[in-house]
């Protein structure tokens, strides 16, 4: 016997190749409650419906998972105001159950009270939402070389959350761990970093994905600040300073906190009280060079963590020594014989080569006259050949 909803079938095979099927009215059995599963986020609304296809005005009741009635019909049994009726008839009765908790979920049960009374289950599941996270765990501003662990935690979701950790955009891995807490779970996710400069400002972000979020996962960003000592280089405005120039040499300091100012000093004492001579912020200028400003100078940058120089000598030289005639004119004068020379080789190579070409060709050709059967012949072919390889040579020139 093989029932459905409505009717029962009888199966009984007849031989091999034949079957037969008897279908018999079974109008009592056609009536039973018909539920389905609930799945809602805590906080909104799950309506709990339960439908009869065929029934004889048979009365249906709700109840929940404790199976305390909550309506009967459209009669409400339980003092509840967020439970409502949303519709009853003799084939279905709904009701609805607002601003759901998590204590809520569980097995509901629609009855029908036919002879025996048949019920139907349906699971009311409630989701609940994660909390917004907090990062905690940034001792501001961190040091270079320091320990940093970052923790990321919330509370609240069910199922338990799942978190994830990007630094400027790229994933990291974190350690999870996840606790419960009554019907809902905590989730934590740390990272452990040890900090150099290089995470001077760099962003950490704590995402947090979650059913009841959907595409709209929380997340929260926290800007790492790292202190570290100075780094000091001087970086010089020409390559070969000569005398009567503008000069200016930068001194390019990094270090959090930012090393200002600056302090410039020559050949060990302070710089030397000319006009020419200007310091402006991080710049040393020296308006017009001179002989006398040659020497080391040194920037020096400090901040609570230390102090960094660079130094520079310079070396004023002389326009005139620069621009004599000398070794330069007789390097290109060099150069420009080696090309020379080379030039000329190649083209008597070349010229060697083609003359030499050129003879084989015409030996080829005679060796053909030789073989022709009769003199005439041979002539005709030896002469034809010859100003055939006349036509070529003057090709070759
Ligand atoms: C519940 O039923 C009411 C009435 O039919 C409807 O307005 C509402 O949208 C339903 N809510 C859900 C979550 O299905
Ligand atoms: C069900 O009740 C309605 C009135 O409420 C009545 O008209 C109808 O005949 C009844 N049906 C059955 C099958 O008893
Ligand atoms: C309804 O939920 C219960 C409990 O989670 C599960 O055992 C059952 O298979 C579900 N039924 C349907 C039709 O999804
Ligand atoms: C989980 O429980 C353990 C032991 O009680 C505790 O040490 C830990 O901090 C808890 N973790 C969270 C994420 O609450
Ligand atoms: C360089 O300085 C000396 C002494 O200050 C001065 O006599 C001389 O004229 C200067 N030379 C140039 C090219 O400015
Ligand atoms: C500075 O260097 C130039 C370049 O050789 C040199 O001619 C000059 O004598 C030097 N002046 C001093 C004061 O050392």
């Amino acid at each position: 016997l093989i029932c459905d909803r409505s009717f029962c079938f009888v199966y009984k095979p007849v031989s091999l190749s034949l079957s037969l099927l008897v279908c018999l009215s079974a109008g009592s059995q056609a009536q039973f409650p018909i539920t389905q599963n609930v799945t809602v986020v805590e906080g909104s609304t799950a309506n709990m419906t339960c439908r009869v296809d065929y029934n004889d005005n048979t009365s249906l009741q709700w109840s929940n998972p404790a199976q305390q009635t909550l309506f009967f019909g459209d009669k409400k049994a339980l003092r509840d105001n967020r439970i409502e009726l949303v519709r009853a008839s003799w084939k279905e009765l709904t009701i609805s159950i607002n601003d759901v908790t998590l204590s809520d979920e569980g097995q509901y049960t629609c009855s029908l009270f036919t002879m025996p009374v048949k019920t139907s289950k349906a699971f009311l599941t409630v989701l609940g939402v994660p909390a917004k996270p907090e990062i905690t765990g940034l001792s501001r501003p961190a040091q270079e070389g320091e320990d940093v662990t970052l923790t990321c935690t919330t509370s609240g979701s069910k199922p338990a959350a799942d978190i994830r950790w990007f630094r400027n955009d790229k994933e990291v891995q974190g350690q999870k761990e996840i606790n419960a807490t009554g019907r809902s779970f905590t989730v934590r996710s740390t990272i452990h970093l040890k900090v150099d400069r290089t995470d001077d400002g760099a962003a950490y972000t704590c995402v947090v994905e979650h059913i009841a979020l959907g595409s709209l996962p929380h997340q929260v960003t926290e800007v790492l600040e790292v202190h570290y000592p100075p780094q000091v280089q001087i970086v010089r405005s020409v390559i070969v300073p000569q005398e009567g120039q503008y000069f200016k040499l930068e001194c390019v300091s990094k270090g959090n906190p930012l090393p200002e100012p600056v302090f410039w000093t020559k050949d060990g004492g302070e710089l030397p009280d000319v006009e020419r001579m200007i310091v402006e912020g991080r710049d040393l200028i020296i308006t017009t060079l001179n002989k006398t400003d040659n020497g080391t100078y040194r920037c020096e940058a400090s901040n609570h963590l230390g102090t960094n120089r660079d130094e520079f000598t310079l070396y004023v030289y002389d326009p005139n020594a620069l621009t004599q005639p000398g070794p330069d004119h007789a390097l290109i004068g060099g150069v420009v014989a080696v090309v020379v020379f080379i030039t000329l080789c190649f083209i008597i190579v070349l010229g060697r080569y083609l003359a030499r070409h050129k003879g084989t060709y015409l030996t080829n050709e005679a060796k053909g006259a030789e073989d022709a059967p009769d003199a005439d012949t041979a002539i005709i072919n030896a002469e034809g050949n010859h100003a055939h390889a006349e036509e070529k040579k003057e090709y070759f020139i």
